[in-house]
């Protein structure tokens, strides 16, 4: 079995209980600035998993593309990768419990036929906060599970949050044993020593954590995530990712057009390539902020390594090539969007390559002048002058340190780090708070404004004014649309004055479920170069606008108060960006 077919088996194996198979959303969040990038299948369903209705249904499956980026630094181990796709099914306040784990064991044991004696699996053991989950303990037994292989733990490992505020619940994960020797006599799925291996997580889904504490959500709702990439490799009995048809033609023409012999390196080369281009392919451009700064970080490390390993830099255009023909079947966008990648890959390489070795100088100096001293780290100043000056991302240094037996003071270089962000970026410290996963009235209110801008902007400019993305917080809401130049003071005072007109007509909000050809059909406007499902919602503004949308939208707009554009500047060629409030009286 290779990826694809167990991808395509669980997507079918749900199908046929009753799931609507749904696309994965993009890596870059649409619509919820509380995140760099889409880091679990259920994070574009967070509004469905509060109680918003989904159009198709209550039983969803996929396969979502994540980039995780806080191991970064571990990638060339035998398992930390950055990117990986999560096959997730979820229940909206339909099946809880019972269904979820007999389906699991189901799947795991029938169609992907790993024997019993190879899976374990974790309960919550319970605490002050909710129960000892022996109803899921039940189930597994009853469903086939020996006894001796359910295994009770608290909040560290059986339960399961996006970060500090979301829906949350106790999760019960299930463990492939690679029949290696155990570490120790305790040795059990807690423990990190490679015996066992996380395969699926189911998590029941009742509660709700805010600052205050946990609540109860409106429905219990079941959120699974099984790492497709970790899977592929067990089934094949591969002891890395990097041995399974995902990575296994790169890495072999990586050492073929290698003059060092260096495993890690090469693991770094095709992790964080493979991690790029699918992040340039869905929307993302390396910059010096947010994510633009982590595809930075993940291009230069590559491009470092693939020095380091005496590969001739021009080479990166065929290994581009090589990877995107490895991977189109999965991702098929990768094709139409072959050139666009290879373009601002080699690009952002090209710019890297000027500062590289002048910092590689810079770092052997300080290196040599540290060894005099007899020491065995390098100082901060050091680490973050490689940073600020050359372009450096952090890890690249660790790398660099590590090869010389250093360490870098990391402490130290995020202190610096700190004080440099906070200077320039201030008064942006909202930035990661909100979003549509907050769901609080005023954002609710911006999105809903969001749309009122969009048609304004078709009226005044005309129907190329197209969204081309849009981010809100609970204080602003900012779009970028299609307009090849800047707006004049009348065009931004007459898009602001139909939008306070809608906004004082009181306009109710009604939303729709059809199928996407209905909703072309019907004149809603949709990103419809993004991925739908089949069906599809569509919100209605009175008579003055129909947009394709996930929701939430206020009923009523009269209580929005008056909208004002505060910026309007460029975003990127042939894109504007407006930033726009509400002001309450
Ligand atoms: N959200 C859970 C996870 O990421 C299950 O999908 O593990």
């Amino acid at each position: 079995m290779n990826a694809i077919e167990i991808r395509n088996k669980y997507l079918n194996f749900f199908k046929n209980h009753g799931h609507a198979i749904i696309p994965s959303a993009s890596l870059i969040p649409e619509n919820d600035p509380s995140v760099l990038f889409t880091t679990a299948g259920m994070q574009p369903l967070v509004p469905y998993l509060l109680g918003e209705k989904h159009p198709e249904g209550t039983r969803l499956c996929d396969y979502q593309k994540c980039v995780r980026t806080v191991d970064i630094d571990e990638v060339g181990d035998n398992r930390h990768l950055t990117y990986f796709e999560m096959l997730g099914n979820w229940s909206l306040g339909d099946y809880f419990k019972e269904e979820s784990i007999k389906m699991s064991f189901e799947f795991l044991t029938k169609e992907l036929q790993i024997p019993v004696e190879k899976l374990s699996v974790t309960v919550f053991a319970g605490d002050e906060d909710a129960p000892r989950d022996e109803e899921s303990a039940r189930i597994w037994k009853e469903a086939g599970m020996p006894e001796d292989h359910i295994y009770y733990f608290g909040k560290d490992d059986n339960w399961w949050i996006a970060g500090e505020e979301g829906p949350c619940g106790p999760d019960t994960e299930m463990f492939y044993d690679t029949g290696k020797a155990p570490c120790s006599a305790e040795c059990n799925p807690s423990c990190d020593c490679g015996k066992y291996v996380e395969i699926w997580n189911n998590v029941f889904m009742e509660y709700y954590k805010d600052k205050n504490g946990y609540s109860k959500l409106k429905q219990r709702n079941v959120d699974t995530g099984l790492g497709l990439e970790r899977m592929n490799m067990l089934l094949q009995g591969k002891e890395t990712p990097y041995d399974t048809e995902i990575f296994e033609p790169i890495m072999t023409k990586l050492k073929e057009l290698a003059k060092v012999d260096n495993l890690q390196s090469r693991r770094i080369v095709a992790e964080h390539l493979r991690s790029s281009i699918m992040i340039i392919s869905d929307g993302g451009r390396p910059s010096n902020v947010d994510r633009g700064y982590v595809l930075r970080r993940l291009i230069r490390r590559m491009t470092r390594h693939l020095n380091k390993l005496g590969i001739d830099l021009n080479e990166l255009e065929n290994l581009i090539l090589l990877n995107i023909d490895v991977l189109k079947e999965m991702y098929p966008e990768l094709q139409d969007n072959k050139e666009k990648i290879k373009n601002i890959l080699v690009e952002e390489k090209n710019k890297f390559v000027k500062t590289l070795a002048h910092g590689e100088k810079e770092f052997e100096k300080a290196i040599a002048k540290a060894k005099q001293e007899n020491k065995t780290q390098l100082d901060a100043p050091t680490a973050f002058r490689l940073y600020d000056t050359y372009g450096f991302p952090p890890e690249l240094t660790k790398d660099l340190a590590q090869e010389q037996g250093f360490t870098i003071d990391m402490d130290g270089f995020d202190k610096l780090f700190k004080e440099h962000q906070e200077k320039s970026r201030q008064g942006s410290e909202q930035k990661f708070k909100g979003g549509l996963a907050d769901q609080s009235e005023q954002t609710i209110e911006y999105h809903t404004a969001t749309h009122l801008l969009h048609k304004a902007l078709q009226i005044v400019l005309g129907e190329h004014a197209t969204q081309k993305g849009s981010n809100l917080t609970s204080e602003r809401l900012r779009f970028d649309f299609a307009h090849p130049e800047k707006l004049t003071k009348e065009q931004i005072e007459e898009v602001e004055r139909i939008v306070n007109e809608q906004i004082k007509r009181d306009l109710k909000v009604t939303c729709e479920e059809m199928t996407l050809e209905e909703a072309k059909k019907s004149g809603a406007m949709g990103l419809f170069e993004n991925k739908y499902g089949e069906k599809v919602k569509v919100y209605t503004i009175g008579d003055f606008s129909k947009e394709i949308c996930g929701g939430p939208h206020v009923e009523h707009t009269g209580n929005m108060g008056t909208f004002k554009i505060k910026k309007e500047e460029a975003s990127s060629a042939g894109v504007r960006r407006i930033k726009a409030v509400l002001i309450k009286e």
